[in-house]
């Protein structure tokens, strides 16, 4: 339990995501504040304006005023740098995907157990207001029973040297933006799918997945179709399907990228129901700083990312086959 009124936050990695999103965030959060910032270039962590900048990650690890960290760097860090963390006795949020596999999730789930300490994955989408709303009406039964969740998740990649491009360090578009499909489907069907099949196409050079297409089968005629992808143009939607209706998200990913709305199709009813703009990202931090302040849990703990991780391996797996 920390002793100050807001939890000060070390960002590790000054890349794009923690520039351009995760820094201003930490800055924007009610309960947090940027204390630090590593990177391997000091000039990058000063960019982001922290109280303290360092040129190393193990530096940041070291200071004790820093009570939790922000993991931005690519994938193949997040469990080795995860696991610093929480033994250096600090809480973790990290990036999605929270490890490259099922295995190292574990692992790094047994570490956050040990030492105490919170470990959480940085899905902003989970804390944007439409995801509730959506799993309300489902619940409800405003579209009957619910029979498939179609998520896609794609865009044009256009850089062969982008780090998601490479495969040592879990690049590829199943782990990059395939997770956030698997993740929503998991959110309405659950976490048990019966069956998958997949179809993967690969880089002829990088052997990452440009792009990958999965059936998950929840039995009783319910699937979720998922389908993510580099290899063409930008765009993301989640279709509910039900016995009696359709909830269609436009924007349930980056919900900051236009108006996210739900429309809800039924016999008798069309309703569009939209939402004011929420930082999805400051809300992520928000949710760490109150769970290590308040002791509630985190929204998306270890626990829910290994559960996620899982369903992905088994689609990586059923595509190499
Ligand atoms: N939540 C979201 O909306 C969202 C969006 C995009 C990406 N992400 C996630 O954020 C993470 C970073 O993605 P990004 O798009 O920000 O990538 P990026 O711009 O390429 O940044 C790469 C990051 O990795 C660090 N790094 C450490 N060793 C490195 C090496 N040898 N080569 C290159 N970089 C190295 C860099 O830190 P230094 O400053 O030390 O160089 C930097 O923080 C990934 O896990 C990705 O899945 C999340």
């Amino acid at each position: 339990m920390t002793t100050t009124a807001v939890v000060r936050f070390g960002l590790i990695g000054a890349g794009r995501i923690a520039r351009n999103q995760i820094a201003p965030a930490i800055r924007a959060a009610k309960r947090a504040t940027l204390h630090a910032a590593a990177s391997r270039e000091l000039s990058r962590a000063e960019s982001v304006r922290p109280t303290r900048a360092y040129d190393s990650y193990a530096a940041l690890l070291r200071d004790v005023d820093v009570d939790a960290v922000y993991i931005a760097t690519h994938n193949g860090l997040h469990k080795e740098l995860s696991i610093a963390a929480l033994r250096a006795g600090k809480h973790v949020l990290c990036e999605k995907p929270l490890a490259m596999n099922a295995r190292d999730c574990e692992e790094m789930l047994r570490v956050a157990e040990s030492t105490g300490k919170l470990l959480a994955e940085a899905f902003m989408y989970r804390h944007h207001p439409q995801i509730p709303r959506a799993q309300e009406l489902v619940r409800s039964g405003a579209i009957g029973a619910l029979m498939a969740v179609e998520a896609s998740f794609r865009f044009p990649m256009f850089n062969a040297d982008d780090v998601r491009m490479n495969a040592e360090w879990g690049g590829g578009s199943l782990l990059d933006v395939g997770c956030y499909c698997v993740s929503a489907s998991r959110l309405f069907l659950g976490d048990s799918p019966v069956g998958m099949k997949a179809m993967a196409t690969f880089h002829p050079v990088r052997k990452v997945d440009t792009s990958l297409q999965g059936v998950l089968d929840y039995g009783s005629g319910r699937h979720a179709i998922i389908s993510c992808g580099f290899d063409s143009g930008a765009h993301e939607k989640v279709v509910l399907s039900g016995t009696a209706g359709t909830i269609e998200l436009n924007h349930p990913f980056k919900s900051w990228t236009g108006q996210p709305q739900l429309a809800v199709r039924t016999k008798d009813r069309e309703e569009i129901i939209e939402f004011e703009p929420v930082n999805t990202f400051q809300l992520e931090v928000d949710d760490l700083a109150t769970a290590i302040l308040d002791g509630s849990e985190p929204r998306v703990g270890a626990g829910d990312a290994l559960l996620n991780m899982r369903i992905l391996d088994r689609l990586a797996e059923a595509a190499r086959n």
